[in-house]
């Protein structure tokens, strides 16, 4: 096949897994027109503004390999629900205070900051009682989905990440720190957001330890180039407002290394992760690829 068919088969299942994603909106968020309709408006407009759907689309691919992808489906959007909750919060005035999110007016900027602070709360727990619901003929799927997912949100993954992220503005961390700050603010959600597929595919223990470790790694990598970004692409393309990290004394690969450095250090860990992808049954071309296009992404 042409190296262009490549490229085109892939960007047309990456829609497509996006596409599945955007449209399970319709059957399980709540209705804008809901009570209390300007919370639900809130929450909509964060879910539709865009963003790539990466991590759900994460999920999908590796319950795909367990043939188990419409299964995955609202684990999927629990996981977006989650993401979508740390961005939210993530621009508050009181955490990055950013103006720009997915290309529009931060929520706290097109409603109001209690309106956004509630947005955010809601779609975090909208996201567990979704999995809880969606998985209650399974209990003990359901209970194991919640456990793995919980534990990346809270104070071991997350929120940790953004306290730590955080306290480093007034103190430069240390090259443990920083690690520590980017797999637990980044990293965690995204390898729990393949662990959640592997485990709806009923992946055996060897699988896990691979999908998990594999999660780690682009976790990592993808916040190392979001520094990165940060640095040196323009808002248009990029979404939000670049040039902040450097502004607000933010804790970045590229503050610590350089450019050149991170770089280096993303391309070292997307590689690992292709390596091991490649020993995981079925068809991992996919995976592969998505590994590749956010190694290399401008947004
Ligand atoms: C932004 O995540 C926050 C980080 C963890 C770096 P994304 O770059 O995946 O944001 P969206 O979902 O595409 O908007
Ligand atoms: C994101 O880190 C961490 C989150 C958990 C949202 P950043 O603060 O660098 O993310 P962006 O650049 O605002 O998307
Ligand atoms: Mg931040
Ligand atoms: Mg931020
Ligand atoms: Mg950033």
């Amino acid at each position: 096949m042409p190296a262009g068919s490549i490229k085109d088969a892939f960007d047309e299942s990456f829609a497509t897994y996006r596409s599945e994603i955007e449209a399970s909106f319709q059957d399980y968020l709540p209705h804008p027109r809901e009570r209390p309709q300007r919370l639900h408006e809130a929450m909509r407009y964060s879910m539709e503004a865009g963003g790539k759907r990466l991590r759900p689309t994460l999920t999908l691919a590796v319950a795909e390999l367990y043939f188990a992808r419409a299964k995955a489906v609202p684990a999927a959007l629990a996981v977006e629900c989650i993401h979508t909750f740390s961005l939210i919060h993530d621009d508050l005035p009181c955490m990055d205070n950013d103006d720009l999110r997915r290309g529009k007016p931060t929520a706290h900027h097109q409603f109001d900051e209690p309106t956004a602070l509630l947005a955010g709360d809601a779609l975090l727990a909208f996201g567990f009682s979704l999995i809880a619901r969606e998985y209650q003929s399974n209990p003990t799927l359901a209970v194991r989905l919640i456990q793995e997912l919980s534990t990346a949100c809270g104070g071991d993954g997350l929120v940790g990440g953004q306290m730590e992220d955080i306290l480093a503005e007034k103190q430069p961390p240390t090259a443990e720190q920083l690690d520590y700050i980017h797999r637990h603010k980044t990293a965690a959600l995204i390898e729990k957001a393949m662990t959640l597929g592997a485990l709806i595919g009923d992946a055996g223990e060897k699988d896990l330890k691979i999908i998990r470790e594999v999660g780690q790694e682009i976790g990592l990598a993808f916040q190392i180039i979001d520094d990165i970004l940060d640095e040196t692409a323009d808002a248009e393309t990029l979404g939000k407002t670049p040039g902040k990290d450097a502004a607000s004394g933010k804790a970045t690969f590229v503050a610590l290394f350089g450019l050149e450095e991170a770089r280096n250090k993303a391309n070292k860990l997307s590689a690992q992760a292709i390596n091991k992808l490649k020993s995981l049954p079925g068809n991992t071309n996919f995976l592969v690829n998505l590994v590749q296009r956010m190694q290399n992404r401008i947004s």
